[in-house]
């Protein structure tokens, strides 16, 4: 082993940079508290938002495919939103499973203004009033009886139309008190025309997140089972709207659109097979950007934790620090709980 030291130290000139010794990165690594302090990357449970299902039913009801995820009846969602705030979690992000009986191919129930999730936002306002931020998704997919974001005429999604439906949608979710919309839907000019029908009916506070970089992928299976879409949906796909994985410029065209028509704030997804967007549109824009590690992201964690194979609290951490690394400024994530339970 000497020997072998000395060797190298005959050798060093032409093996090792002239920087070294002098520099060794791994001093900074040797104790958790020395790994603390030059950490260039910190998650906090301020920076989760947590989606919860909310369903018409008065007991709480598990979800096969998102093990640990429950459709929550009204009370659950009070439940769930006391303990968000318990654990500084500042923003719960609302998903209504809507009766097969209600969902329509012109996904009229959307704009009723008694719809679940209307009852939900004002049940949450009337428990906990505006101490924890109401996100809702724009978009028809609760609501249509064939699955899909938007209104389908002979086979095709009709976007001025379907934008027209969602920007009423908008008005009757922030008149029920939500703070955020979120239109999750990719039709082309959504954001100026939900902007406009806000301000028209004196909303001009409530937020647009649009769903910016919204890719076509097979990871949002499990949440459209929580919904029962997938049923509907059947073999059908959302690739005429949402974006093909292949782009990356044309994310960049996309939240310029957004932005440009009004949109607050932006998000990305799946979060972590686009962290390369993410990145890109954090540096580029500098407005705040949201991941969201969907629905496939939390079950693969969960499933390959479950059989023993990886760690799961360890690997949930892992990617939602890698999304803030990335430029991150808040992340959706199924995990928000558990996660902001093990950061206290
Ligand atoms: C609906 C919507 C989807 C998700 C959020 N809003 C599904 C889809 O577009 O098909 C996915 C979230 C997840 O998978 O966790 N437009």
């Amino acid at each position: 082993m000497a020997e072998r030291i000395n060797q190298t130290d005959q050798a060093d000139q032409r093996i090792f940079p002239a920087s070294f010794p002098g520099t060794r990165l791994r001093r900074i690594r040797q104790h958790a508290w020395l790994r603390s302090i030059v950490a260039e990357t910190v998650l906090s449970p301020t920076d989760l938002i947590w989606p919860l299902f909310v369903h018409d039913h008065h007991a709480n009801a598990p979800i096969a495919a998102m093990p640990g995820v429950e459709r929550l009846s009204i009370e659950g969602v009070l439940r769930a939103v006391e303990e968000a705030q318990q654990l500084s979690i500042p923003a719960v992000a609302l998903f209504p499973v809507v009766e097969a009986s209600l969902k329509s191919d012109d996904a009229q129930h959307a704009l009723e203004p008694q719809n679940l999730v209307c009852r939900t936002i004002r049940a949450i306002r009337e428990s906990c009033g505006n101490s924890v931020g109401i996100i809702c998704d724009v978009a028809l997919d609760p609501y249509t009886s064939h699955g899909h974001d938007g209104l389908l005429d002979n086979g095709q999604i009709l976007n001025d139309e379907t934008v027209a439906v969602l920007a009423r949608q908008a008005v009757i979710l922030a008149t029920a008190g939500c703070d955020v919309v979120a239109p999750s839907d990719m039709m082309d000019g959504r954001v100026a025309a939900i902007r406009r029908a806000l301000d028209t009916a004196l909303q001009q506070n409530v937020c647009i997140l649009s769903y910016a970089a919204k890719y076509a992928s097979s990871l949002y299976g499990p949440f459209r089972m929580a919904l029962g879409s997938a049923t509907s949906l059947g073999t059908a796909d959302k690739k005429t709207y949402q974006m093909d994985s292949a782009n990356s410029d044309e994310a960049i065209r996309e939240v310029s659109l957004d932005l440009a028509e009004g949109a607050d704030m932006v998000m990305v997804k799946p979060a972590i097979v686009s962290l390369d967007i993410l990145y890109r549109i954090k540096q580029m824009f500098g407005v705040p950007t949201m991941a969201y590690q969907v629905s496939g992201e939390y079950s693969m964690i969960q499933a390959a934790a479950a059989n023993g194979w990886i760690d799961g609290p360890k690997a949930s951490l892992e990617s939602l620090l890698v999304m803030k690394r990335a430029g991150a400024d808040a992340i959706l994530t199924y995990f928000a709980p558990e996660i902001a339970r093990l950061l206290k």
